[in-house]
C-alpha cells in the first residue's frame, strides 16, 4: 500500500457557475453596460391632413390621432420639432378623388399645400417628408392607376409617380416616401428628379413592403375607398428572402434610406435587411400595432409607457437607425421632459 495523503474531498469538480446577473445587478450597472437607446432625432411622425377640415377629426381606431386641419398640422408638427423628433411623414387625405389620382400632382392639392406650408413654416427644423402613393387620392383606392381590366398598371403608374414627385419636390419637401411597391418605382422617380434639378431631394424607398393586416386602422385614417386587397404589389407575408431582392433594387436605383413595413411583426426582415444595408434603414410601426397597444392599455392589461418604449428599441435591436411611429412626439417629449425613474431604463 502506497502511503499519501487523504485525497481532498471538497474541492470543486465542476466550473464554477457563470453569472450574466452581475451585470444586471444595479441600475447603473444595467446604463453601463446597456446597447441600445432611443433618440428623439430618431423618430419620424407619421401625421394625416384632411382638405376642407374645419377641425381636427378623430381617428376612432387610432385613439390619440387625427386627421389634421393645415392649421392643426402646422401646430403639430412645431411641437414635433420642438421636442426635437426627425421628421414627419405626411399624407393627405383630398375632397375629391379620381382614377388617376389627379390630386396627388395638383399643386393646390391639399398634400402639396400642406408641404409648401410646413416648409414656410419650419424651414429646415424638422425634414418634412411625403408620402408618394396615389391610394389616398384613387377613387378605386388602389396604389396605382388601373388598366382595363382593373389591375395595378405598374407602368403607367410610375408616370404618374414622376408627376407627384415633380409636385412634392416644388412643394418643398426634404425626402419622398415612395410606398405603392411598383417595380422601378425608384429609377422612375430619381431620374425625375434629376432631370428637373431636384438632386438634394431624397427618397426613403419602402423597400419590403408587406400586404399586411396591420393597416388596418390608416384606412379609416385615409377615409380608404378600397375594396378588395393589394396582395398583387405588396410582399407575401409569408416571404423573407425577398426582402433582400427588393433591397438590391432599391439601392440600385438610387434609394437614400430603404424601409421595412410593418414592424414588430417583421423585425426578422429588418435585421436581415438591416445587416446587408450599405444606407439607413427605418422601420414603420404601423397603424395596427398602435391599435393593438392603445387598446390593450385602454383594457388596463399593459403598462402603456414600457409597452411603448419597449416596442422601440426592438426595431433599434433589430438594427433600425430610425422608426415611424405615431408615438414619435409623445416619445421625444418623454425623453426631452426626462424620464420617470422606471421608464429611464428604457433610455
Ligand atoms: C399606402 C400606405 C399604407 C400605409 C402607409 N402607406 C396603407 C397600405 O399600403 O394599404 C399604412 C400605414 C399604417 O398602417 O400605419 N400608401
Amino acid at each position: 500500500m502506497t502511503s499519501s495523503a487523504t485525497p481532498r474531498t471538497d474541492l470543486p469538480l465542476t466550473p464554477p457557475v457563470i453569472r450574466p446577473r452581475r451585470l444586471r445587478t444595479t441600475g447603473a450597472m444595467r446604463s453601463l453596460v446597456r446597447e441600445h437607446t432611443l433618440r428623439a432625432g430618431d423618430l419620424i411622425e407619421p401625421m394625416f391632413v384632411r382638405e376642407g377640415a374645419g377641425e381636427p377629426t378623430p381617428i376612432s381606431s387610432m385613439p390619440g390621432v387625427v386627421q389634421h386641419t393645415e392649421d392643426s398640422l402646422v401646430a403639430a408638427a412645431r411641437r414635433a420639432a420642438e421636442v426635437g423628433v426627425g421628421g414627419i411623414m405626411l399624407f393627405g387625405v383630398p375632397t375629391t378623388k379620381d382614377a388617376t389620382g389627379s390630386q396627388a400632382s395638383d399643386p393646390d392639392g391639399i398634400m402639396n399645400r400642406a408641404i409648401a406650408r410646413l416648409r414656410a413654416e419650419l424651414g429646415d427644423s424638422v425634414l418634412v417628408m411625403a408620402d408618394l402613393c396615389l391610394d389616398e387620392f384613387t377613387d378605386h383606392g388602389h396604389c396605382g392607376v388601373l388598366d382595363d381590366q382593373g389591375r395595378v398598371d405598374n407602368d403607367r403608374t410610375l408616370v404618374r409617380y414622376q408627376e407627384m414627385a415633380l409636385s412634392q419636390a416644388r412643394a418643398g419637401a426634404h425626402l419622398l416616401g415612395p410606398s405603392g411597391m411598383m417595380d422601378g418605382q425608384i429609377a422612375a422617380i430619381r431620374g425625375a428628379l434629376d432631370a428637373e434639378g431636384f438632386t438634394d431631394v431624397g427618397l426613403f424607398a419602402y423597400t419590403a413592403k408587406y400586404a399586411s393586416a396591420f393597416y388596418g386602422p390608416f384606412r379609416e385614417a385615409v377615409d380608404s375607398s378600397l375594396t378588395g386587397d393589394r396582395r398583387a404589389y405588396q410582399q407575401d407575408p409569408a416571404n423573407g428572402a425577398e426582402a433582400l431582392r427588393e433591397l438590391t433594387l432599391d439601392l440600385a436605383e438610387g434609394a437614400d434610406l430603404v424601409m421595412v413595413k410593418p414592424g414588430l411583426p417583421y423585425l426578422d426582415v429588418l435585421r436581415d435587411v438591416a445587416q446587408a444595408s450599405p444606407v439607413p434603414v427605418g422601420t414603420y410601426q404601423v397603424s395596427g400595432e398602435y391599435a393593438m397597444i392603445e387598446a390593450a392599455c385602454a383594457q388596463g392589461w399593459l403598462d402603456r409607457e414600457r409597452a411603448v418604449l419597449e416596442s422601440l428599441l426592438a426595431f433599434r435591436r433589430a438594427g433600425a437607425t430610425c422608426v415611424l411611429t405615431y408615438y414619435a412626439t409623445e416619445v421625444a417629449t418623454w425623453l426631452h421632459d426626462g424620464l420617470p425613474a422606471h421608464l429611464r431604463e428604457f433610455v
